[in-house]
């Protein structure tokens, strides 16, 4: 690799990098804002959590329900979340009537809300994600009820959005990705190159098999089964059972 003396054009980006690298008051500002909608909300979200986030079991779950349904969006139900839980913008979460969030899952929103329907469950470590530094309104995460979000799986929007109807089931270690970088210019790292998304659309009843990925603009139409491994860069017809590398249609069901 070849030294250049001109300065990057990274040292100009308002990216994590940046802020990491270089501790200040204006970098400090950007972090909070990474994760609340202001100073106030940050130390006053991060604060509950630091007070209730560690109380395992029973005792733990019925105080965090009592203390963080207020700082969760309107309309919020009281949800059962297990103790070491991260939720950054609160007031961006809408978490619906008995959602279930289980240990060290993360929920990060942003101005593009996180909205799980009643009865979704999160599992263990699982990242559900509406947070880009260019995120937008309206292209966050909204699910149906009674999902199922896999163990480690991960589900990532602010651009694009990702659209998700009843009963659905995301097996382990599944990616939902609505962003691309950009990759063309050769001279900058894809990093420091523009993000955008395109919606996803998952329908009712469908199943996404464990480590399938599912990229931005597609559409998954109702009961449709995503076989394990497949990555879907293509719409989905409804009943279909589609997969491999891209995924193609492995059969219909009646
Ligand atoms: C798709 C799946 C449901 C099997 O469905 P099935 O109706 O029993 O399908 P079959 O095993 O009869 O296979 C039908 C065809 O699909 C292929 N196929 C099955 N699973 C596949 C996969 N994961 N990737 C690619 N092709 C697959 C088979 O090789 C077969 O191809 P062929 O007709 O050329 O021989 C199953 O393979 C799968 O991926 N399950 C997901 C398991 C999982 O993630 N569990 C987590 C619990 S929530």
């Amino acid at each position: 690799m070849t030294q250049t003396a001109e300065p990057h054009p990274n040292e100009k980006k308002e990216s994590l990098r940046s802020y990491v690298a270089s501790a200040s008051p204006a970098t400090a500002g950007l972090y909070i804002r990474s994760r609340a909608r202001n100073l106030g909300r940050y130390l006053v979200e991060q604060g509950a959590q630091s007070l209730f986030s560690w109380i395992p079991g029973p005792i733990g779950m019925v105080a965090r329900a009592a203390a963080y349904r207020p700082l969760l969006a309107g309309g919020s139900g009281s949800p059962f979340l297990e103790a070491d839980v991260e939720l950054f913008h609160m007031d961006g979460i809408r978490l619906g009537r008995s959602v279930y969030v289980d240990r060290f899952a993360r929920l990060h929103a942003s101005a593009a809300r996180i909205e799980l329907g009643a009865g979704t469950r999160v599992m263990r470590g699982a990242y559900v994600s509406s947070y880009v530094s260019n995120a937008r309104a309206g292209e966050g995460i909204v699910t149906g009820e009674n999902c199922w979000i896999g163990v480690d799986t991960v589900l990532s929007a602010g651009q694009g959005g990702i659209f998700i109807g009843d009963n659905v089931l995301i097996a382990a270690q599944s990616v939902v990705v609505c962003g691309n970088h950009d990759f063309a210019k050769v001279d900058l790292a894809t990093l420091d190159q523009p993000y955008y998304g395109r919606p996803i659309r998952i329908g009712s009843n469908v199943w996404i098999g464990t480590h399938a990925v599912i990229l931005g603009g597609v559409t998954i139409g109702d009961h449709a089964v995503i076989a394990a491994g497949g990555i879907v860069n293509a719409d989905v017809e409804p009943y279909a059972v589609v997969g491999g590398v891209p995924a193609r249609v492995l059969k219909r069901l009646e």
